[in-house]
């Protein structure tokens, strides 16, 4: 850690992946059937409790509070980090040229908890800094050639184990389509 106040930042992820694991389709697009009412509730209830939301350039989440939430954004089109032209509440962060201390510094929070929404390389560049990684569950999709949560060949939950995160509880959030939410800790 380079930037004081930094270390007391909690960082959670989360994703909804399909029976297969895969977080979107061959063309990198979150599929429809990806989508349950029960789910985006939970996750709307979720950045709304964070402090600040970091994902990659084409990830988002198109909600009505969406503009008004803190975020760093990452790409490759800025050195390392830089105001973001469209989005006064947005900083643009490239990890080779900054530190995520950094970006969040910079984002103007230090403290609370910043929620990882993907997509897989960044989901990925977090593993062994997750908190709580919360790990939604549609067991009825299946999407072949998708597009795995983490970037690799391996099932969401065994990716967060050999990371160190443990599952601690499930719940029904979608009852008629079977869609679970996982909460994976990390034992502190
Ligand atoms: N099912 C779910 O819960 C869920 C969750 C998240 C995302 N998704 C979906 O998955 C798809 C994500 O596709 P994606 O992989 O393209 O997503 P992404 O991570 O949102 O965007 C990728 C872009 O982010 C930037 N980036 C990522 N890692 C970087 C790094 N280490 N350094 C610098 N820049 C970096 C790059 O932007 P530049 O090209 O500008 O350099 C890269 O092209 C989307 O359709 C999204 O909707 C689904």
């Amino acid at each position: 850690m380079t930037d004081a106040g930094a270390a007391t930042l909690q960082i959670d992820g989360c994703v909804i992946v399909s029976a297969d694991g895969m977080l979107a389709d061959a063309e990198r697009q979150m599929p429809e059937a990806l989508k349950f009412p029960g789910d985006q509730r939970w996750f709307e209830a979720l950045l709304d409790r964070a402090d600040l939301i970091v994902h990659g350039r084409n990830s988002y989440e198109d909600q009505p509070r969406s503009r008004q939430r803190r975020r760093v954004v990452l790409t490759h089109a800025v050195a390392g980090i830089a105001p973001d032209p469209s989005n006064p509440n947005a900083t643009l962060w490239n990890p080779a040229g900054a530190s995520f201390e950094q970006a969040c510094a910079r984002a103007g929070v230090t403290a609370g908890m910043a929620a990882v929404i993907g997509g897989p390389d960044v989901f990925r560049m977090f593993l062994d800094r997750y908190d709580t990684f919360w790990l939604s569950h549609a067991p009825r999709v299946r999407i072949p050639d998708g597009l795995p949560a983490f970037g690799l060949p391996a099932a969401p939950e065994d990716v967060l184990r050999e990371h160190g995160l443990t599952p601690k509880e499930t719940r029904l959030l979608d009852p008629a389509d079977g869609v679970t939410l996982t909460a994976w800790h990390r034992a502190r």
